[in-house]
């Protein structure tokens, strides 16, 4: 690594392993405006529930101003707690005391702290191939080595999971409608994964932003409910109600809980109190599940139109899985395209995709890239993909 002039600040030695994340170095040049860009990780802001957040919001600041504004517990806000282990007993099959339950800013605060508590210098971690980069991100710094799992469209490959598992601190899964990938585990594969991490003593750490973004039919129950000591799990309300509130949790076996709370506590005192009782507010009104039916009707009509659109205008020129729900497609482009120096001709274009490379732990695959469906409408969507496929074909591709 190049020295850094930081003087008279001498870098740790840690600083080295830190890189901008570049998926939002790219972001900005993809969000211009005239851009079709399917390449942010957002949500789409017509699902946020504005107007019951509004009216929380009086209610919070008329009933308990006063405690709302003020310093709270590390562990988050009781009531909260409380819902967080109801809905997971009732969602996931997991059965969980709240006394489990952490509030984290979002859960990439979950995973930054999983790494503090989990990874010392040369620490193996197991993730997948791909897998979400802002995990990459949160574990690096604590100067683990990161290995890449094989993959398949259903998750690691058991025979890989096996052959990694012995000596390794954990392994970094996430079951339901990945980021990037899209991909779901199937059941035999989640049975197969939680049988040889139980038998090896390999902790997992499981990763569900989106595991209600399911469009066809409900996915397999998580890998916590199977071997709940040996799991930490990894919720957040971004996606289902809005990713500015910084919400998330980490639910956490009895024993490593309290180094977690530690961690937390070292890092910020406490998520806000402030939005954590407005979102309670919001919760216990019992709008989610209806919600969530909501998010799903739009975004599967959103999934529906860019799987049509890849049809019509992709077919011959890359490979992808449907996915049955989550927010991204995962395209392997044919004849080894690098989508990374395709960028800029696609965004001249103006279409915008985020190159796969970034999400590899090891081994990045240059001819893949991802894109989401659901901040652009359906309608855009299919001039995107066209525009993305002339893209394509124009850097030498064969034609179909
Ligand atoms: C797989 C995965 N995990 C964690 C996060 C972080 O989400 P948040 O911190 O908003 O809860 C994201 C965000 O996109 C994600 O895709």
């Amino acid at each position: 690594m190049p020295e850094i002039a930081t003087a008279p600040f001498t870098l740790a030695r840690r600083t080295a392993r830190m890189n901008p994340s570049v998926i939002r170095e790219l972001l900005k040049v993809t969000e211009r405006p005239g851009i079709i860009s399917m390449a942010g990780g957002l949500p789409s802001a017509d699902t946020f529930p504005v107007e019951a957040m509004r009216e929380a919001t009086a209610r919070v600041l008329r009933d308990a101003p006063r405690e709302a504004l003020q310093y709270a517990a590390s562990e988050g806000y009781g009531p909260l707690r409380e819902w967080v282990a109801q809905y997971l007993a009732a969602h996931q099959g997991m059965s969980v005391s709240s006394s489990q339950v952490l509030i984290t800013n979002g859960s990439q605060q979950g995973l930054d702290l999983v790494g503090k508590v989990l990874i010392d210098a040369g620490s193996r971690v197991l993730v997948e191939t791909p897998t979400y980069l802002g995990a990459v991100q949160a574990f690096t710094p604590y100067e683990g080595a990161l290995e890449g799992l094989a993959s398949d469209g259903e998750g690691p490959r058991p025979d890989a999971f096996a052959g990694a598992a012995r000596g390794a601190r954990f392994a970094y899964v996430l079951p339901n409608f990945q980021n990037p990938r899209g991909h779901v585990y199937s059941e035999a594969r989640r049975a197969a994964l939680a049988d040889i991490a139980r038998g090896e003593g390999l902790p997992l750490v499981e990763d569900n932003p989106y595991g209600d973004l399911w469009y066809d039919t409900p996915p397999p129950r998580g890998l916590a409910s199977r071997w709940p000591e040996g799991v930490l799990y990894l919720g957040s309300f971004s996606k289902v109600l809005a990713p500015g509130l910084r919400l998330g949790y980490a639910v956490a076996p009895p024993a490593l809980y309290p180094k977690l709370l530690q961690a937390k506590q070292a890092a910020d005192l406490h998520t806000a109190i402030f939005n954590q009782r407005i979102v309670h507010e919001v919760l216990k009104s019992g709008m989610l599940d209806d919600h969530i039916e909501a998010i799903r009707t739009r975004y599967r009509a959103h999934r529906d139109a860019m799987a049509d659109a890849l049809d019509r205008h992709m077919t011959g020129l890359a490979t992808w899985q449907r996915p049955v729900g989550g927010m991204f497609f995962w395209l392997e482009l044919a004849g080894g395209v690098d989508a990374t120096a395709l960028l800029p001709k696609a965004v001249e274009a103006g279409v915008a995709y985020v190159p796969g490379a970034p999400f590899y732990a090891e081994g990045p695959r240059a001819d893949t890239l991802r894109l989401s469906f659901v901040t652009v409408s359906p309608e855009t969507i299919d001039a995107g993909v066209a525009a993305l496929a002339r893209v394509i074909r124009e850097s030498g591709m064969p034609r179909r």
